[in-house]
């Protein structure tokens, strides 16, 4: 589809309930087009809830004293990819705050013993790392990694996301790394930051299409209490972009049109927000992943990115009602060039 930035701007001021059901029925049709129907499902295992960054929008950033912190051992770890195999999921991801004590032979470690264990797919999802400790967990077998840019405008990606120091200005500088590793690459943004507008978002979008992302994840922003932004009065942007359902379906449904053969989850946030009713809508306007949070308990409760994190039941039968299946394998990106044999 040949969206031009004119066009994305203006689907995202779109208000009329006519003209968004075409919208609609093209991330529909482009979905089903060029990744099929099924879902496939991602194991999601967070493995620690440490963060040595102070970014505004986070829970789990260094500064909330009130999160009980921990890190997985490597069996528990191990015992959770196991979990997603027995349930049939072809992908497992390990996900944390930016913990240096995630050492990075240690998570090699890790990562080749789910693939000699379970065969997985390990996707990791670990922050911004150096490109030693990147290329060192490839060489350990990790095939994807997620690394949202959260935001494109510089400004506002500086001011919600203090750098660490010698690490990179902005996270999209990491992006064509992990691509050069052979890493499949995920990001995102959320969707209503303080400050956001709405032209910053569709280039957000027309960045997804440039940097040809494998994987893009989209969430509404949720005030967190613990944490700076956790009243929603921080200074309102131009054209500010609101955290609602209607514009992170837009959102969603641009994704896919600009990135047809893409992977793009119905995001946790978006479960949370709008429940498996709000699920099952990204699902029918242009996503076609789920990644099903595995992290046992009492772990799960303290990965708290933003208040009421969930992950609403149901799944089943809401892939039945909406006639689409459980995809079978990794699920990895399909490139358009190379033809593809349905299992
Ligand atoms: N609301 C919604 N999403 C959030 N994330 C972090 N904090 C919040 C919040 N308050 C998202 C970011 C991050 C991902 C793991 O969770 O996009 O990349």
């Amino acid at each position: 589809m040949n969206l031009d930035r004119p066009a994305v701007l203006g689907w995202l001021r779109e208000r009329d309930a006519g003209r968004l059901e075409t919208l609609w029925s093209l991330a529909d049709r482009t979905r089903r087009r060029h990744v099929g129907d099924e879902i496939h499902l991602r194991g999601l295992l967070e493995i620690s809830n440490h963060c040595r960054r102070s970014c505004l929008y986070c829970g789990l950033r260094a500064a909330n004293t009130a999160v009980q912190r921990y890190r997985m051992d490597a069996q528990t770890i191990i015992a959770g990819a196991r979990d997603a195999a027995e349930r049939g999921y072809g992908t497992v991801v390990l996900q944390a705050g930016e913990d240096p004590g995630l050492e990075a032979g240690w998570i090699a470690g890790v990562v080749r013993a789910i693939r000699a264990d379970t065969g997985l797919v390990v996707t990791l999802s670990l922050g911004e790392r150096s490109r030693e400790e990147l290329a060192l967990w490839r060489s350990a077998g990790a095939g994807r990694y997620l690394l949202r840019f959260e935001t494109s405008d510089p400004r506002l990606y500086a001011h919600l996301h203090p750098a660490a120091p010698g690490g990179p200005r902005h996270r999209t500088e990491l992006l064509p790394i992990l691509r050069e590793l052979g890493y499949e690459v995920g990001s995102g943004i959320m969707v209503g930051l303080p400050g956001q507008g709405i032209e910053s978002v569709a280039d957000d979008l027309l960045l997804f299409r440039e940097l040809d992302l494998d994987m893009i994840g989209v969430g509404p922003f949720v005030p967190h209490p613990g944490t700076p932004l956790g009243a929603l009065d921080a200074v309102a942007a131009e054209e500010q972009v609101e955290p609602d359902e209607e514009t992170v379906m837009k959102v969603v449904a641009l994704a896919r049109l600009l990135r047809p053969d893409a992977n793009i989850p119905a995001t946790t946030a978006v479960a949370t927000c709008w429940g498996p009713r709000g699920r099952e809508r990204a699902l029918l306007r242009g996503a076609n992943v789920v990644m099903p949070d595995l992290t046992p308990p009492p772990y799960r409760a303290q990965y708290e990115i933003y208040p009421g994190k969930t992950c609403p039941p149901g799944l089943e039968l809401t892939m039945t009602a909406i006639g689409r299946r459980p995809g079978i394998g990794p699920g990895g990106r399909r490139r358009e060039e190379v033809p593809w044999s349905r299992p």
